[in-house]
Order: C-alpha cells, then sequence, then structure tokens
C-alpha cells in the first residue's frame, strides 16, 4: 500500500477549524454487522485516522462511540461529549467528560487553546455539530463494500441541508478518501 499521508493533503487550514472523520460503506453505513466501524474500515482508512488523530489538538467523541468502539486514551487529547465516561477512559489524565451546548463546548476548547479539533464522531454528535453551524469539514472513507442492514448513516437527528464543496478526493485499492469542506455563504 502507498503512504498516503505526508503529502499534504490532510494540512490542517490556519485558526480555528472543526474536522470531522468518518468512514461509510458504498451503501452510507456507519456501521458494520457488528455494530461498529471497525467492520467497515480498512487499511487505508486506518493510515489516515491516525494522521488526523496525529495532526489534531484535540479529540472531540460521543460518549455512544466512545462505548461502541471501545475508546481508549490516546496521545492526542480527548474531549467525550455526554454524561458518562466509559470504564476504558475513567482514570486518563488527558480525557475529560463535556455536557452542554455544543457552541460553548467548542468555545470552551478553543479558549484552552485548542484550535484543531477532530471530531471522529458518532452520527448523534454530528447531527448536533452540523444543526449548530460548528463543522468545518468532512473528511469521509467510502470504504468498497456494502453492507445492508439497519446501519446508522453518519448523521442522525433532525433533518438538515448542509452544502459542501469537495477538496480533494483520493483513491487507493478502490477506497476512496474525500475532503468536503462545508460551504459558507
Ligand atoms: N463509521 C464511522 O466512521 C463511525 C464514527 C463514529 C461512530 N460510529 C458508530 O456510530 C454508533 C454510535 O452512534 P451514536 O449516534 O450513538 O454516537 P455518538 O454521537 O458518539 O453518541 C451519542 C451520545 O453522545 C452524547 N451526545 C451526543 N451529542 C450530544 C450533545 N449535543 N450534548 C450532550 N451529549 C451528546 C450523548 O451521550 P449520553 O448518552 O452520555 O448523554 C449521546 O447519547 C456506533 O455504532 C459507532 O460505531 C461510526
Amino acid at each position: 500500500m502507498r503512504t498516503l499521508v505526508g503529502d499534504g493533503t490532510w494540512d490542517w487550514p490556519q485558526g480555528h477549524w472543526l474536522r470531522v472523520n468518518f468512514v461509510t460503506s458504498v451503501d452510507g453505513s456507519a456501521q458494520g454487522r457488528d455494530g461498529r466501524s471497525g467492520s467497515i474500515n480498512n487499511d487505508v482508512d486506518v493510515q489516515v485516522f491516525h494522521e488526523l488523530r496525529r495532526t489534531a489538538d484535540v479529540i472531540l467523541v460521543g460518549a455512544g462511540t466512545a462505548r461502541a468502539e471501545e475508546y481508549r486514551p490516546s496521545a492526542t487529547p480527548m474531549v467525550v461529549i455526554g454524561h458518562e465516561l466509559p470504564a476504558l477512559l475513567a482514570d486518563a489524565a488527558n480525557v475529560r467528560l463535556a455536557a452542554g451546548p455544543l457552541p460553548e463546548l467548542i468555545a470552551g476548547i478553543h479558549a484552552e487553546g485548542h484550535h484543531r479539533i477532530l471530531c471522529e464522531g458518532g452520527p448523534t454528535l454530528l447531527g448536533g455539530l452540523l444543526a449548530a453551524g460548528l463543522v468545518d469539514e468532512l473528511c469521509l472513507t467510502t470504504a468498497p463494500h456494502l453492507v445492508g442492514g439497519p446501519g446508522k448513516r453518519i448523521v442522525d437527528g433532525p433533518s438538515l441541508d448542509v452544502p459542501l464543496t469537495l477538496s480533494s478526493l483520493v483513491e487507493q485499492d478502490g477506497t476512496l478518501l474525500a475532503r468536503w469542506l462545508v460551504s459558507r455563504s
């Protein structure tokens, strides 16, 4: 597999930036057979996933995802949005729990000096961030699989209409890695 990272494709813009990273199947599911994303992602996606983590100031994740994906502490500080930290994260020094209105939570993260915020989902949190107009960019991997079933799409919650502009599209072994920018009018 060729190295996908390091050529600037996933460099962060200057200033405050909220980037979201998701993987889906070709039929649009954010969950594989086991109800998690691990069964639809692949080595190509994992390579970019780790690059995005490595270069972020902070990881933002919903409690549902932290629970379902059995999140563990990362070298990058983590903010879990929800009302209870999963056991695997409970004692980590660089993980904290936060709840409340999302604009205030994001402003608080900026005030701590974190500019590059990487949100790893899940769909409920992404729906909330989009509704609040807080998302700048969506990194979306489309893995070459069809999975059917009842899997969630990447956005959950009330209907939205968020226009996007394609910033870049990389193909590797049939996997599509897109960077979509939220259009600001
Ligand atoms: N394919 C992918 O790339 C990908 C990425 C992420 C997740 N997923 C999948 O998505 C599924 C989880 O979906 P989900 O929608 O339940 O995940 P989620 O958004 O991570 O978690 C939902 C929970 O997060 C908390 N939360 C979210 N928004 C909040 C807000 N505005 N204010 C306060 N708390 C908020 C609440 O926690 P409390 O219940 O504690 O209040 C809520 O129950 C899992 O199966 C996971 O594998 C897939």
